[in-house]
C-alpha cells in the first residue's frame, strides 16, 4: 500500500498505510509536494516499553502498545485495504484478526481544508457484538499545549474555559441527550498564548446531537490526541450498542480544523465549508417572535397588533412561539397534542396568519415534537411511548416520546400542520435532558424524522432551539437552517455567546433578537444602541412586546433593519474577524468582505476601560493595501468625553488597511455597556 498526502488551502494530511495498520503521520500545516520515500519517521524505542517503536494508528489501542484512551476498546485490527475515491477522500479498511469485525474509515479533506473522519464497524462474524465504545482520534503535536472548550448554562452558552494540557486527559462528556448548555462543542488545543488573531491551534468537533465525548490528552508516552465519539454506554453496563450478524455502527463525523492564525483561521475554514455543505437560504429574513412578547397571553387581537407593528418596522417573519395548541395554557402541560386550541382559536391560526399574510410577512410556527406532558392525551392514549415508561424525574413538568414509536404520529401531525396552514419556517424546541441511556438511539429517530419532514416540505425552513442554545452542532445542521443562539436577549451576555458560537458557526445561522429595554432573563436593562448592534449581525429579529415601545424606539428599530438589509449580504457572506484585546472592557469583532471591499465592524464596550483613554481601535482582516473609508453608523453610542476624536468629529477617516491594522484609530470615550458601529468602504 502506500501513503496519501491530502492536501488543501494549507493543510496537509498524510496517511501511511504500508504497515499493518494506518498511520496519520502528520495533520496540520501544509507540507509542499515533497514527500518522503523511506520512513524517517519511525521513532525511537525508549527503555522500559514496548520492543518495537510506538507509532499511532488510526485506532490506537492496548494491542499497538498505546495505554492512552484507546479508540476501539477490544482487539487488535490489521490494515486490510486502502485507496482513495477522489483526490481529497480515502477509505481505510481495518479487520480483526479473527476477521469477524471489519472497520472502515473515512477521511476526507475539504477544499477549505476541513478534514471531516468517520468509523464504520461491521459484524462479519456469527455472533452479537457489544461495541461500549468507537472513536476517532488524531494526533496533535508538542507544541499544542494549551487548551479551550466550552462550558455553560441556560442562557450562558458557550462560556469559554483554558487550561494547560498536561499528562492525562482531559474529557468533557455530555449525558443530557442533546450537547447540552455545558457543552464542550470545539476541543482547541494550540500553542501557549493562542488568541483570535494569533497562534497555531488544532480543534474538533463531532457532529453529533446526543450523548457524546470530546477529549485532549498528552500521554507520557509522547504523544498527544484530540479524539471525540458517541458517548454509547452512558453509565449503563452492558453498553448501548448491540450489533447482530451483517449489522454495522458508523460513528458520527469527527470535524477537525487546524489554523496557524488562530482561532479566526479556523472560522475561515469552517465558515465557508458550513456555507458550501449545508447552505443557508439567504437573505435571512427579519423575524419576529411572540415568547417575550406576549408568552402564553394568546390573544387574536393582541396577536395582530403585534404583526401589524411588526410589518411596519419592516420585519419579514412573524413566528407564533409556545402556546398555540391544544390546552398548553403555561408550561406544565399539553406537549404531544398538536392540535390548534380552538377555544383560543375557533377559527384555526387562519385569521392570524391571514393578518400577517396582509401585511406582507411570512408565518412561523413553535413545535417541541420530542416531547410529552404526562397530563396530555397523547400520554393517555400511548403511555408506551413515554421514554424509558416515564421514570426518572420530569424536567419542565415534561417527558420525553419515544421517537422510535412515535415517529409516524408526529410526522402525521406536524405533516397536517404544515399542509393546512401556509407555515415557512418551525421553530423545534427541545426543552430538557433526556436522561436516558437511549441517546443514540433517539438521535437517531430524530434525524430520522426531520429528513422524513425536510423531503415532504422542502421549502420549510427548522430552527434548532432547545432552551436556547443546548442543541447547536454540524450533526442538525445538516437538517436545519438556523440556531436559536440562547435564551437570554441581554446584549452583554449575547456579546460574549454569540462571539465564541461563532467560532464554529457562520453569523448567518444563528438567531439574535433585540428584546425589551429591562432583559427578561437578567432583569438588566441595556441601552438601545446596544441591544441592536449585538442583534445586527447573525439572523436577526426582534422578542418584544413592539406595541409597548416608544413612537422613538420604533423609529430606530425600522432604521436598524433597514440598515441590517442592506448590510445581510456581507454580514452573511463574510469573513467574520475578532480583535484580541488586553483590556477585558473592549469587545472588537467585524465581517469582512470576501473581496476585502466592504466591511462592518462594532466596538463594544462591557465595563469601565482600565485607561483613560482607551486603545486605539484597530481593524484585522482588512486588505493592507486598499484605502478604507471608516463611518460610524447605527444609534450613536454614549460617551464621556470632553471632546471626540478628530476623525470622528470629521465623520470618517481615511486610511489604509495596513494602518488601521497597524496603527488603528483613536476610540472615542465610550461609557460602559455602549457599541460604536463602523462601515468601512
Ligand atoms: C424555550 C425556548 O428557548 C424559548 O425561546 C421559548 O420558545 C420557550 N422554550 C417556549 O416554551
Amino acid at each position: 500500500m502506500t501513503v496519501f498526502h491530502l492536501r488543501a488551502a494549507g493543510v496537509s494530511l498524510v496517511l501511511d498505510t504500508r504497515g499493518t495498520a494506518a498511520r496519520i503521520l502528520h495533520w496540520g500545516p501544509g507540507l509542499g509536494d515533497h514527500l518522503p520515500t523511506e520512513d524517517p519517521f519511525v521513532p525511537a524505542v525508549p527503555p522500559s516499553s514496548i520492543d518495537v517503536p510506538l507509532r499511532l494508528s488510526l485506532l490506537p489501542s492496548l494491542s499497538e502498545g498505546w495505554t492512552g484512551r484507546p479508540s476501539l476498546s477490544a482487539g487488535e485490527f490489521r490494515l486490510i485495504g486502502a485507496h482513495s475515491q477522489d483526490d481529497n477522500t480515502v477509505l481505510v479498511r481495518h479487520a480483526s484478526a479473527d476477521s469477524t469485525q471489519e472497520v472502515t474509515t473515512e477521511l476526507e479533506l475539504s477544499p477549505q481544508g476541513v478534514l471531516r473522519l468517520r468509523h464504520r464497524l461491521a459484524n462479519r462474524g456469527a455472533g452479537e457484538i457489544v461495541l461500549p465504545c468507537l472513536d476517532v482520534l488524531l494526533p496533535i503535536p508538542d507544541e499544542a499545549s494549551e487548551l479551550l472548550d466550552f462550558t455553560g448554562l441556560w442562557s450562558h452558552e458557550r462560556q469559554p474555559q483554558r487550561a494547560p494540557l498536561r499528562h492525562g486527559v482531559w474529557s468533557r462528556e455530555s449525558r443530557h441527550g442533546r450537547p447540552g448548555h455545558d457543552d464542550a462543542f470545539l476541543m482547541t488545543a494550540g500553542e501557549p498564548g493562542f488568541g483570535f488573531r494569533k497562534g497555531r491551534v488544532w480543534a474538533v468537533h463531532l457532529a453529533w446531537s446526543g450523548d457524546k465525548r470530546i477529549w485532549a490528552e498528552r500521554s507520557a508516552l509522547g504523544y498527544g490526541v484530540l479524539g471525540a465519539g458517541e458517548l454509547l454506554s452512558p453509565g449503563q453496563i452492558g453498553g448501548e450498542v448491540r450489533l447482530a450478524p451483517g449489522e454495522s455502527y458508523e460513528t458520527p463525523w469527527l470535524v477537525a480544523v487546524f489554523s496557524d492564525t488562530g482561532l479566526d483561521g479556523l472560522s475561515d475554514r469552517l465558515h465557508p465549508w458550513i456555507r458550501a455543505h449545508s447552505p443557508a437560504r439567504l437573505p435571512r429574513p427579519v423575524v419576529l417572535n411572540t415568547w417575550e412578547a406576549v408568552y402564553f397571553d394568546h390573544d387574536l387581537g393582541v396577536l395582530s397588533d403585534l404583526a401589524d407593528a411588526a410589518a411596519s418596522v419592516g420585519v419579514e417573519r412573524f413566528v407564533l412561539d409556545d402556546g398555540w395548541f391544544a390546552g398548553r395554557r403555561d408550561d406544565k402541560r399539553a406537549l404531544g397534542d398538536w392540535y390548534v386550541d380552538s377555544s383560543l382559536w375557533p377559527e384555526g391560526l387562519h385569521p392570524l396568519i391571514a393578518r400577517v399574510k396582509k401585511a406582507g410577512m411570512d408565518f412561523g410556527l413553535w413545535v417541541e415534537p420530542e416531547m410529552i406532558s404526562p397530563d396530555s392525551a397523547l400520554a393517555a392514549a400511548h403511555p408506551d411511548w413515554i421514554l424509558d415508561g416515564g421514570t426518572g424525574p420530569t424536567w419542565r413538568r415534561q417527558r420525553v416520546l419515544d421517537l422510535t414509536k412515535a415517529h409516524d404520529y408526529l410526522l402525521e401531525r406536524l405533516s397536517a400542520l404544515l399542509t393546512e396552514y401556509p407555515i415557512a419556517f418551525l421553530k423545534w424546541d427541545h426543552n430538557r435532558d433526556l436522561l436516558t441511556s437511549h441517546s443514540g438511539r433517539q438521535t437517531r429517530a430524530l434525524y430520522r424524522l426531520l429528513t422524513s419532514l425536510r423531503a415532504r416540505f422542502p421549502h420549510v425552513e427548522i430552527e434548532s432551539c432547545a432552551s436556547g442554545g443546548a442543541r447547536i452542532d454540524l450533526g442538525i445542521l445538516e437538517l436545519v437552517d438556523r440556531f436559536w443562539t440562547s435564551d437570554t436577549n441581554d446584549p452583554l451576555d449575547r456579546q460574549s455567546i454569540q462571539r465564541w458560537t461563532g467560532v464554529l458557526i457562520p453569523p448567518e445561522y444563528l438567531g439574535g433578537h433585540l428584546g425589551a429595554a429591562t432583559a427578561h432573563v437578567t432583569g438588566r436593562t441595556s441601552a438601545l444602541g446596544l441591544r441592536l448592534a449585538t442583534a445586527l449581525f447573525g439572523s436577526a429579529g426582534i422578542e418584544w412586546n413592539l406595541t409597548a415601545a416608544s413612537e422613538s424606539e420604533r423609529l430606530d428599530i425600522a432604521a436598524w433593519i433597514t440598515e441590517h438589509k442592506r448590510l445581510r449580504p456581507l454580514l452573511h457572506t463574510g469573513r467574520v474577524v475578532r480583535a484580541d484585546s488586553p483590556d477585558p472592557a473592549h469587545l472588537l469583532h467585524g465581517v469582512v468582505a470576501q473581496d476585502r471591499t466592504h466591511a462592518v465592524f462594532a466596538l463594544v464596550t462591557l465595563g469601565t476601560p482600565r485607561a483613560a483613554l482607551p486603545p486605539p481601535i484597530r481593524l484585522p482582516g482588512l486588505d493592507p493595501d486598499r484605502l478604507y473609508t471608516v463611518r460610524p453608523i447605527g444609534v450613536p453610542p454614549r460617551t464621556l468625553q470632553d471632546a471626540p476624536p478628530l476623525w470622528l468629529a470629521a465623520g470618517s477617516a481615511t486610511l489604509t488597511g495596513r494602518v488601521l491594522a497597524e496603527v488603528g484609530l483613536p476610540a472615542p470615550l465610550l461609557t460602559p455597556e455602549q457599541a460604536l458601529l463602523l462601515e468601512l468602504t
